[in-house]
């Protein structure tokens, strides 16, 4: 008897092992997913968790080292993982709802076992997808976002469930390609810690900022860990950076040799990991809020794009002075020195439109003060540049000093009168960190009475100083000491359960306490959404003072910034591999709904050296946002450089200038119709592989592509780069481009930027001036570039450059230009702003290819052309044969007025 008991229990103990180890079989590695993100797993731990233990040969890395390139884990579900299953689902006029439940808590604590799940069919390229708690409201991302109540009956997706256990899958109709499948991995989901997976169409991905990353993430070979928590930290690999976007494109694999595209937003605003891996898929880890999911099925990436921005809001149309050269410095230390620079850009003949000051020119780094010693005279100084056409922005820390004497600095004695600091846990006291001028407090942007406190303080300074912008800096927000003065709590936002791999380890480094409260909740939930409130009020304050067109330019961003600031990309460094990755940058801030972004040209940290700043210049005049700014030893204005250089930063400067008016457009079409104003090859050309990756290249528009040289001469002058199969002129020579469809190596000696427009564009152009203000009444130009068929489309956008209100109120100018059978037809499509006459002076056709006879204008003879045959630079040694001279250029000379 005793014999039959053992051997039964060999027995059932046999079976719940093999059933197990079939529970933890995985055909692939790639489809573990991890169960222990912890740092320091071990299998103690591991099977703690009911979960499978199966060491490989790579030791797991120490996760709290914040490495992105984490390896397979060790530790992973098996296949039967408790999950939910679906008890309720019901028809609803946006969808579904169901209730799911769980029978049992896993491993975090306060799992949530009944959960709502909306399945909202919001338009026919959109879906929602919403799971929270049954019982009780959490935090949700207050950010407004359109409300669908009724569902849109034809989509472009199919969404089926799966019971027991639960599970999502979305599909593409047309294709069939699956774009979202839950089924992969169990939903966990507990107080402080949320955590669903999903399968990719393919390992190919855009997006997911901020990070320091290649343009394309590529998860064929490898796993990725990204964190999104915003921080103050000079731009790196594998950390996470001032700004969050948890938004993200996937191409998906070729069908009927189309490529289509996919995007997917995580309304989400807690600190959170995003895993990547060969399988491929996705994991999200969140530490709070609720799941708020969007799918987007495109199906070209610029409609990804657009149907994003629906939710999150469409970018802001920028002053036209800020599409001009700024400068900027973290030390000029006096007026004399700031006083000097610009004389020097002047006499040197720079355009130029923006002068900026830092900190240094505040007083004791006080904000809405300035030096009156070092910087005596510098309100003079700022009237002086606005009566030339310039303009002036400042800087403004989020920190504001709470240590002056009582009744000497209105913007803290009014704050506190006013409650409307950041207060300490449990408490009306404010939390004190540490910024530039020493203790500081933090004010509360989700609070309207600070919006009202930071537009009177700004209006008061504006009286001293009318600056034109405000740059908000250190927002995210920037500590110097972890969490307070006092420390933080113990309480589970201080010391949550889990915390996603963010740089220090710990949610309060080089920040606030997480357990600081806001008026509209708890620095946990709100800390990455930080700079978006400031940037939110800013703008507004802005308005309320100069009642034109804001400029703001802030470090720190959220999904749906793009709607009240500019973006730069922080305190890169002066090197060229920086150089290359702030190409990466502009594109994915595009993608973000940030499109009026740049990087600090010739870098902010460590002395720039002349070849890499004039390479950097050339770049930057490309950038959406062209601003040179630096916090080293040496100045780097372009003014400072030897002569040669001096005029290879000119000639980049010149034609950033000439083509202000198309960048204008772009802004314009970008506030209202969603488009990028840059945007990678692939977008563009995505049925050619080729153009996957390219990150070293961009298009601006649809129209020109940019291929700089981002490397020393010592190593090469040429730039190995991608021609898509398309045509495309050298601008501004207008050489046609013989060999397409194929990498080519261009020769680029220092004085040369590669830029070529593509057939089938009209660019309008304008003669530059020396600032923007200046150059507005200059002539138009028209650039035509013909495509093989020999047509040509373009528009023009232009108003008085800084009304706040010129697109809703109509007050604006918009032409559309054909070209089609020879003829170029100008359409008014909106004609309304009439303050400053318009005058078409010149009309250049690429690509010619017979001799002109005649040009009629307005069914007239016109006598004013000109028809060359363009010439190949004989200046310098043009190694690269891939241009040719067969084709001309028709120019005629108009001087017409609009
Ligand atoms: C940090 C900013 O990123 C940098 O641009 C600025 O110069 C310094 N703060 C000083 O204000």
């Amino acid at each position: 008897m005793a014999h039959f008991s053992a051997m039964k229990w060999i027995v059932i103990l046999l079976f719940i092992w093999s059933t197990s180890a079939q529970q933890c079989d995985q055909p692939v590695t790639a489809a573990r997913f991890d169960c222990y993100p912890e740092p320091f797993v071990s299998q103690e731990k591991c099977l703690a968790r009911n979960c499978c233990w199966k060491p490989t040969n790579q030791f797991p890395k120490n996760r709290s080292k914040n490495s992105l390139e984490i390896d397979v884990p060790w530790c992973y579900y098996p296949r039967d993982f408790p999950t939910y299953q679906i008890k309720t689902n019901e028809s609803t006029a946006f969808g579904q709802r169901l209730t799911i439940v769980k029978q049992q808590s896993t491993y975090m604590p306060n799992e949530i076992l009944n959960l709502t799940v909306d399945l909202i069919y919001e338009t026919a390229q959109r879906f929602r997808l919403r799971i929270y708690d049954s019982t009780k409201k959490r935090y949700e991302v207050p950010l407004e976002v359109p409300v669908i109540e009724k569902k849109v009956n034809i989509t472009d997706y199919e969404v089926s469930l799966s019971q027991e256990p639960f599970a999502i899958l979305v599909k593409r109709k047309s294709t069939g390609m699956t774009i979202f499948d839950t089924s992969v991995a169990p939903l966990i989901y507990a107080d402080q810690f949320i955590k669903f997976s999903s399968y990719l169409s393919s390992p190919f991905l855009y997006g997911l900022g901020e990070h320091q990353q290649s343009l394309l993430i590529d998860v064929t070979n490898q796993w990725n860990k990204l964190t999104f928590w915003t921080r103050d930290t000079p731009p790196a690999q594998h950390v996470n950076l001032y700004g969050v976007h948890p938004f993200y494109i996937n191409v998906e694999m070729k069908t009927n040799m189309l490529t289509n595209f996919h995007g997917q937003f995580f309304l989400n605003s807690n600190a959170m990991d995003i895993d990547l891996q060969p399988l491929p898929a996705i994991s999200y880890t969140t530490i709070g809020g609720i799941i708020d999911l969007y799918l987007f099925t495109g199906p070209t990436a610029q409609d990804v794009i657009q149907q994003y921005w629906d939710v999150i809001g469409k970018p802001t149309m920028p002053p036209y002075w800020s599409l001009g050269f700024h400068l900027c410095r973290y030390g000029y230390n006096n007026i004399n020195n700031l006083r000097a620079v610009i004389q020097r850009m002047h006499d040197a003949e720079f355009p130029y439109d923006v002068q900026w000051t830092d900190i240094d020119a505040m007083s004791s780094n006080l904000d809405f003060t300035y030096d009156q010693t070092n910087f005596n005279g510098l309100p003079d100084l700022v009237h002086s540049l606005q009566s030339e056409g310039k303009h002036y922005v400042n800087i403004i820390d989020c920190g504001i000093s709470s240590t002056q004497s009582s009744g000497t600095y209105p913007p803290y004695d009014d704050g506190l009168k006013r409650g409307i600091f950041i207060t300490k846990f449990n408490s009306t006291e404010p939390i004190i960190g540490q910024v530039w001028p020493g203790l500081t407090v933090f004010p509360d942007f989700t609070n309207a009475s600070t919006v009202e406190w930071w537009t009177n303080i700004a209006t008061t300074f504006h009286d001293t100083i009318p600056f034109d912008g405000i740059w908000i800096d250190m927002n995210e927000p920037s500590n110097l000491i972890d969490g307070s003065h006092d420390g933080c709590t113990n309480n589970s936002l201080d010391r949550p359960p889990f915390v996603p791999h963010v740089l220090g380890d710990s949610l309060s480094a080089k920040t606030l306490c997480p357990s600081a409260q806001h008026a509209l909740s708890s620095h946990y939930n709100l800390h990455n959404m930080y700079g978006y409130f400031e940037a939110k009020a800013t703008n507004l304050a802005l308005k309320t003072i100069r009642h034109k067109r804001p400029f703001v330019l802030s470090r720190s961003s959220f999904a749906g910034s793009g709607q009240y600031t500019a973006h730069w990309t922080g305190d890169n460094g002066a090197t060229y591999e920086d150089m290359y990755f702030s190409i990466s940058d502009i594109l994915s801030f595009n993608m973000f709904g940030m499109p009026n972004v740049g990087a600090d040209i010739c870098g902010f940290r460590d002395d720039t050296n002349e070849e890499l700043c004039t390479r950097w210049m050339q770049l930057g005049a490309f950038y959406p946002f062209m601003r040179n700014h630096n916090g080293a030893q040496k100045d780097q204005d372009p003014a400072v450089f030897s002569w040669t250089s001096q005029q290879i930063m000119k000639q980049a400067l010149i034609m950033r200038y000439s083509l202000a008016p198309f960048w204008y457009t772009l802004h314009y079409r970008a506030a209202i119709a969603s488009e990028t104003l840059v945007q990678p090859l692939h977008f563009e050309f995505s049925n050619d592989n080729k153009t996957l990756g390219i990150d070293r290249q961009f298009l601006i528009g649809r129209a020109i592509l940019v291929s700089p040289n981002l490397v020393s001469i010592n190593n090469t002058t040429m730039v190995h780069a991608y021609i898509p199969e398309d045509v495309w002129y050298e601008f501004p020579s207008g050489v046609k481009v013989k060999v397409v469809g194929v990498f080519v190596d261009l020769d680029t000696p220092l004085e040369k930027i590669n830029i070529h427009v593509r057939g089938g564009f009209i660019i309008p152009m304008q003669i530059p001036g020396t600032n923007l203000m200046i150059g507005r009444g200059n002539p138009f130009t028209l650039l035509v570039a013909q495509s093989a068929l020999g047509n040509a489309t373009g528009n023009l956008f232009w108003d008085d450059g800084d009304s706040i209100d010129s697109i809703e109120t109509k007050s604006y100018n918009y032409f559309e230009f054909l070209l089609i059978s020879n003829k170029l037809t100008i359409n008014a499509i909106v004609a309304n702003y009439k303050d400053s006459p318009m005058r078409l002076e010149l009309v250049r056709v690429l690509g010619v290819s017979k001799p002109v006879t005649s040009v009629t204008v307005n069914e007239k003879d016109h006598k004013g052309f000109f028809y060359n045959i363009p010439d190949q630079d004989t200046n310098r040694k043009n190694t690269c044969t891939s241009f040719r001279k067969t084709q001309s250029t028709l120019s005629f000379i108009l001087g017409y007025s609009i």
